[in-house]
C-alpha cells in the first residue's frame, strides 16, 4: 500500500531543495476538493504558499468543469496558493504552461518519462498520469492570485471505467512505490520557481523549457469544432494549431483531443 502523504517528510524535502518551509500546509482526510478549500480560505485572507493535501476528495474538480475522480487513498490531491507577479495579462496564460513544467520535472525525479501535452495534462504512453487545474481567483489592485491544484494517480488500481482507458498510475512504471510526500515538495518547489521567473520577466524560457518538455508537435488533434494540426507554442503561450484549412489559429483554452491512433 502506498505511504500516506506525511507534512514531515513533505518539509524535510522541501528544506533539502533550499526552500526556507516557511508555510502553513494543511491536510485532510477527505475533503470536496482541496483547490475548492485554499479559494474560500484565499478568501478569509490567506496568504500565498498556504497548501492543502487531501487523501481523499469528494468533489474533485478538473478542467472546465470536469470531475477529477478521487474518492479513494493512494493518490496525490494537492493545491497551493500563490500570488501571481508581474504584469498579469501576460503571466496569467504562462502559469498554466508553469505548473505542467513543474510536474514534468517531479514526475521525472521520481522515475517517470512523462511529456506534457498542452496545457499541462502530464501524459505517459498516451495515457494521463496527472492533471492540473489553475484559477487565477482574486485579481485585485493589490495583486492577483491563483490556486493551482494537482492530482497524480499513483497507487496501481483499476480506474472508473470511464477513464479506464486513458489514465495510468505512477506506480506501474515504478519498481517501489513512489513517495507522494517528496513529489509534492519538488512539485511545488518548481511551480514557486517558475512563478518567481516568469514574475523576473523570463517568459521566453517558460515557453522554450515547455515545448522541450511536451510531445512533439504535428499531432492531429480536435479542439471544439476545430480538427487540424499541432504546429508551436506561441510566446504568449497559446497553442499554434494549422486547421484544416491551412489556416493558423491559436487556441487560448479547451481541451485538446489526440486525433491520432497509437
Ligand atoms: C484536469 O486534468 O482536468 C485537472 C485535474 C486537477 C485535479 C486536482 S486534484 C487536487 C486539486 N483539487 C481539485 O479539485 N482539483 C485539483
Amino acid at each position: 500500500m502506498t505511504a500516506r502523504f506525511s507534512a514531515q517528510k513533505f518539509f524535510e524535502r522541501l528544506r533539502m531543495l533550499g526552500d526556507d518551509g516557511d508555510r502553513e500546509v494543511a491536510v485532510f482526510d477527505e475533503i470536496d476538493s482541496t483547490s475548492s478549500e485554499l479559494r474560500r480560505r484565499l478568501q478569509a485572507g490567506a496568504q500565498s504558499g498556504l497548501t492543502a493535501v487531501a487523501h481523499r476528495q469528494t468533489g474533485g474538480r478538473g478542467r472546465l468543469g470536469r470531475t477529477w475522480h478521487s474518492p479513494l487513498e493512494g493518490n496525490l490531491c494537492f493545491s497551493v496558493v500563490l500570488k501571481i507577479a508581474g504584469p498579469i495579462d501576460e503571466t496569467i496564460p504562462l502559469l498554466p504552461l508553469a505548473a505542467g513544467l513543474a510536474a514534468h520535472e517531479a514526475l521525472t525525479e521520481a522515475g517517470a518519462q512523462p511529456y506534457l501535452k498542452w496545457p499541462n495534462d502530464v501524459l505517459v504512453h498516451h495515457r494521463k498520469l496527472a492533471g492540473i487545474l489553475c484559477e487565477a481567483v482574486d485579481l485585485t489592485k493589490q495583486g492577483a492570485w491563483a490556486v493551482v491544484g494537482i492530482g497524480v494517480n499513483i497507487a496501481q488500481r483499476p480506474f472508473p471505467p470511464e477513464i479506464s482507458q486513458t489514465a495510468i498510475a505512477l506506480n506501474a512504471m515504478l519498481e517501489k512505490d513512489a513517495d507522494m510526500s517528496r513529489l509534492a515538495a519538488r512539485f511545488l518547489f518548481s511551480l514557486e520557481n517558475w512563478n518567481r521567473r516568469i514574475g523576473d520577466g523570463e517568459r521566453t524560457a517558460v515557453v522554450d523549457a515547455w515545448r522541450k518538455a511536451a510531445e512533439p508537435f504535428g499531432r492531429r488533434v480536435k479542439v471544439g469544432e476545430v480538427t487540424g494540426k499541432t504546429v508551436d507554442l506561441a510566446p504568449d503561450g497559446r497553442l499554434i494549431i494549422q486547421d484544416d484549412e491551412g489556416q493558423d489559429l491559436r487556441i487560448a483554452g479547451g481541451i485538446v483531443e489526440s486525433l491520432d491512433l497509437f
